[in-house]
C-alpha cells in the first residue's frame, strides 16, 4: 500500500513539473522558432524569437501585438498569464 502511494505521488510530481515546464516562452517556441527556418502558417512565416525581440522592445508592446494577432491559431496564447510569463522569459520589461 505504501509503495503504491509513493508511486502515485511520484507520478503526480512528474506531471506537475511537466506542466510547469510548459509555461512562459516554452509555450510559444513551438511556433515562434528559436532556431532553423520559421514555421509557415497560411503562406506567411511566423516570427521567430529573434524577430519578436527585434520588433518588440517592451513587454507591453509584445502583449499588445499578441492580443491583436489576427490568426486564430494565436487565440489560445493570448492570456495575460501566458504573455506576461513569456515576456519575462524573453527578458522584456
Ligand atoms: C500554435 C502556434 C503559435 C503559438 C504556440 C504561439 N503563437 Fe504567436 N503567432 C502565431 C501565428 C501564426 C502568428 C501570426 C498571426 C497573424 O499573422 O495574425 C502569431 C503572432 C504573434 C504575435 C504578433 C506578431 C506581430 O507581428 O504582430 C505575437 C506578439 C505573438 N504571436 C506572441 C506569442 C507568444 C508570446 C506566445 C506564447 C505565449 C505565442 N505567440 C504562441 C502562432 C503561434
Amino acid at each position: 500500500m505504501k509503495r503504491i502511494v509513493s508511486i502515485v505521488l511520484a507520478l503526480v510530481m512528474v506531471m506537475v513539473f511537466a506542466t510547469v515546464s510548459m509555461a512562459g516562452w516554452d509555450k510559444c517556441k513551438g511556433c515562434h522558432k528559436e532556431t532553423g527556418e520559421p514555421m509557415v502558417v497560411g503562406g506567411k512565416p511566423v516570427l521567430t524569437k529573434a524577430d519578436l525581440l527585434k520588433k518588440f522592445k517592451t513587454a507591453a508592446d509584445l502583449k499588445k501585438a499578441a492580443k491583436n494577432a489576427q490568426n486564430p491559431i494565436m487565440n489560445a496564447f493570448k492570456g495575460d498569464a501566458d504573455i506576461n510569463a513569456a515576456a519575462k522569459d524573453l527578458g522584456l520589461k
